[in-house]
């Protein structure tokens, strides 16, 4: 007679919970080229994930469901326009399994903040699904169902540093020496729009009234490589920078303050508010973090460090 196995009975993945780490993201380069057919800009970008971290627990249930407690409760709808549970669903369809499962999402990036938060989640959401069902997908195939759910879902599924291109998609790893960058992170009040920054970015082009557009990442690149912070401080660039001013003309004071206090040099996150200042070491980023806060120029100054790695089983 046959021995019995396990696998013949019970369900494939995991029977505990799965839980997810995955970090926010700034980018050290942002270069918006023009805008696409398909309402796209195109993009070469440098991508860098940096230690302040959602959490994303996945666990077994009858249908799907989705809890939060954090940053964002009560504004972010849970319904099915959330990214996370665009991503079970996606993956769901993608492997072939039914879509059950009781997810909890602890948040700790802002919402609307041009730190990914929401990408994020959902790259998260792929790695704990991938787990609970068991559907074993290769980080190259769950990536390619992030490229659907938004621009920067892929690069959350990799983490560290990497060039982005085509509309940020497609994501390449930076091979450098390891080194840390310390960072302070200055959250503003409420949110800004992606679509509307990249419009008003458009607007302020047609019109004369925005700066020369950054171009290549090569200097940024090469900055990299040279691990000192005072190079990297000097190449930082963001073309949305101007489009995330002109709809909060109050960012200038928080990239002036954190200059001020120390920073190397201080640029806007993606499309903002957040503001992220490069600082020479960890100390440094302690002194700065505490004066952005007395200055009363943001909601909220943290320390982080990057890079770190993407969506990871904790
Ligand atoms: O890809 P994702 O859904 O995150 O993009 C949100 C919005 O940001 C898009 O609908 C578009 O308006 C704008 N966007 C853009 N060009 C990119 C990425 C995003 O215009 N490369």
């Amino acid at each position: 007679t046959e021995a019995w196995r396990p696998e013949d009975d019970e369900p494939r993945g995991a029977s505990g919970p799965v839980r997810v780490r995955v970090p926010a993201k700034v980018n050290l380069h942002l270069g918006v080229g023009p805008l696409r057919r398909d309402g796209y800009h195109e993009l070469n970008t440098v991508y860098h994930a940096i230690s302040i971290y959602d959490e994303l627990t996945a666990r077994r249930g009858d249908t799907l469901t989705l809890t939060m407690e954090g940053e964002g409760t009560g504004e972010l709808a849970l319904d099915d326009s959330n990214l996370v549970l665009r991503a079970a669903h996606a993956l769901a369809g993608y492997a072939g399994v039914m879509p059950h499962a009781r997810l909890h999402l602890r948040k700790q990036i802002p919402l609307a903040g041009g730190l990914a938060g929401g990408s994020a989640d959902a790259a998260a959401a792929l790695v704990a699904c991938d787990a609970l069902w068991g559907t074993g997908l290769s980080r190259d195939e769950l990536a390619g169902i992030a490229a659907d759910l938004g621009s920067d879902v892929p690069f959350l599924i990799h983490g560290g540093t990497a060039l982005g291109t085509g509309r940020g998609e497609a994501v390449s790893p930076v091979l450098a020496r390891p080194t840390s960058w310390h960072w302070v992170v200055a959250i503003a009040d409420g949110g800004l729009s992606t679509p509307q920054a990249y419009r008003e970015l458009d607007r302020l082009r047609e019109t004369g009234a925005a700066g020369p557009p950054l171009g290549s990442t090569d200097g940024l690149l090469a900055a990299l490589r040279q691990r000192d912070p005072r190079v990297l401080a000097a190449t930082l660039g963001n073309d949305l920078q101007d489009a995330a001013l002109a709809m909060r003309p109050s960012l200038a004071a928080t990239l002036k303050a954190g200059e001020a206090a120390g920073a190397l040099a201080g640029i806007v996150s993606g499309s903002g508010p957040t503001c992220v200042f490069l600082t020479a070491d960890a100390a440094d980023a302690e002194r700065v973090a505490v004066e952005l806060e007395a200055a009363g120029v943001c909601r909220q100054a943290r320390i982080a460090h990057g890079p770190v790695p993407g969506a990871r089983i904790t």
